[in-house]
């Protein structure tokens, strides 16, 4: 049997490093979240990425624990839900999620919104940096953050995220947010990265998957290689999250890149976070 690929790193503004290509499970109904997550570990993936507003991350936690991967060698990532931003109800939700998923630590952590009408971001990623300080957390970070929600993050605290956790596709590829992290020293993570498989018949992307010998979905996370994202694919089948997995042995041409570029519609798939106040 050949060797399980291994995903190249990146490295994180508070030196850890992450595994570029993870496993998504948003969307992966509880009952088929552990399958999944064992079979991408089984794969070679080292990096779970679910949320709490998933409401699979006990059966992410069993996947971990049945894939016979040592805990210490998997990047596991959660998202803490607005409904619990505030100082007090993060400490308490992160206690929750440790409880769901079996662990004692995470790699990552990450505010899912910012919800600007509560205004309670900033007081959240206090109590993210003392658990990082009490070592319960490796990294913390932020999801669907915009510029502004930033500034305003970084310069209560004087921390900057590791991580901006945003939706990120060749329809939305998000030129100012990855400047943005750029400057700043962010990691840019995409998620709905394969457009929520709608870019997976589009004919550009086709097109290049064929001269490669490759398939439209591993064009896509090779184009998120190729701009330096961190990307989760979500998929349930077994044989998909092992080709997702498959992408490290091509690469796309100048003009690969230039004919992706052209998809571009500006149209998000999910909600506009400044103005996504759900608490629900
Ligand atoms: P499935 O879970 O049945 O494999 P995104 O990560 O952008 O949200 O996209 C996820 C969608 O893409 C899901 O509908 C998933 O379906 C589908 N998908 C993921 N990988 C592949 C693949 N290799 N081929 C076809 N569809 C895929």
């Amino acid at each position: 049997m050949a060797a399980p690929s291994v995903s190249p790193r990146v490295t994180l503004n508070d030196g850890n490093s992450i595994p570029q290509v993870g496993l998504g499970v948003w969307q992966t109904p509880a009952e088929e979240t552990e399958r999944a997550v064992t079979a991408a570990l089984r794969t070679g993936y080292r990096h779970i990425d679910t949320a709490a507003a998933y409401r699979n991350e006990p059966e992410t936690g069993r996947g971990l624990a049945n894939s016979g991967v040592p805990r210490e060698d998997v990047f596991l990532v959660t998202k803490l839900w607005n409904s619990d931003q505030g100082y007090d109800s993060t400490l308490a939700a992160f206690d929750a999620s440790l409880d769901r998923l079996g662990v004692d630590y995470l790699d990552l952590y990450l505010i899912h919104w910012p919800v600007p009408a509560n205004n309670a971001y900033v007081d959240t990623f206090k109590a993210f940096a003392h658990l990082r300080d009490q070592g319960r957390i490796r990294s913390i970070g932020v999801s669907n953050f915009a510029p502004e929600h930033l500034t305003v993050l970084i310069d209560a605290t004087g921390i900057v995220p590791a991580v901006n956790q945003i939706e990120l596709h060749p329809l939305l590829p998000q030129h100012e947010l990855r400047e943005v992290h750029a400057r700043l020293g962010i990691a840019t993570e995409a998620w709905s990265p394969l457009g929520q498989g709608s870019l997976l018949t589009d004919p550009v992307i086709t097109g290049i998957a064929e001269r490669h010998g490759k398939t439209p979905a591993q064009v896509l996370i090779r184009w998120h290689i190729h701009l330096g994202n961190i990307v989760i694919p979500k998929s349930v089948n077994p044989e998909r999250i092992a080709s997702n997995f498959d992408v490290f042995d091509f690469d796309l041409d100048a003009s690969d890149m230039s004919a992706i570029a052209s998809l571009e519609t500006d149209t998000r798939l999910g909600p506009d976070p400044r103005t996504f106040n759900f608490t629900g």
